[in-house]
């Protein structure tokens, strides 16, 4: 039973990496040294730009129907949700009132597992969005945020290089 359970990890990893290589081909632009740890959902992948060094964890959901822009040595850690689709609340019926509005993510960025980056934002550079916050409005550079809405937790003292 040990030897199926191993067996399965290496077929998984092997899957993973093929995922690695269609999804570096079918987005619009893949920057250096991108990397899969696990399978993680795309919508529209055709609107989707990664800069260097992108890591994207198990089970991340990147919806890029408003188009998404990230910048080098990002990470989407495990369960975080970018969702470039939003609602227009003043239409009759909400399932026909989608709104796609783009998302930019700078340049050294963790975004923390079960995070949610929500239409229409933009995340400056170094930046830790916390574990499971809800980021609703643009985040400004250095610092770290955490809640839901997110907020300033603590500004860092850094420049990205
Ligand atoms: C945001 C984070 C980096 C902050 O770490 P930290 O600076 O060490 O912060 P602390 O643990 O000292 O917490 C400071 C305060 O923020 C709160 N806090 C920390 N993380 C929080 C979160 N994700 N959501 C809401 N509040 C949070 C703490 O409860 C604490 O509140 P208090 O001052 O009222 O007691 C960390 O908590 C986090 O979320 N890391 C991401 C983990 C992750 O995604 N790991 C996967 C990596 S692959």
């Amino acid at each position: 039973m040990q030897y199926f359970f191993i067996i399965f990890h290496y077929i998984r990893k092997v899957f993973t990496k093929i995922q690695q290589f269609y999804v570096s081909k079918v987005i619009k632009q893949c920057g250096k040294h991108f990397r899969m740890y696990g399978g993680f959902y795309l919508q529209k992948p055709q609107k989707l730009i990664l800069g260097d060094n992108v890591t994207i964890n198990d089970g991340v959901y990147i919806n890029a129907r408003g188009g998404i822009t990230v910048g080098n040595d990002v990470s989407f850690s495990a369960g975080s949700k970018i969702v470039s689709t939003g609602l227009d609340v003043n239409k009759d019926k909400f399932n026909q009132s989608h709104i796609d509005k783009p998302i930019f993510i700078g340049n050294n960025v963790q975004i923390g597992t079960g995070a949610i980056v929500l239409s229409g934002v933009t995340i400056g550079d170094n930046v830790i969005i916390g574990a499971g916050s809800v980021v609703t409005k643009d985040i400004e550079s250095n610092c770290i945020v955490v809640g839901n809405p997110a907020k300033i937790l603590r500004k860092l003292k850094r420049e990205y290089e």
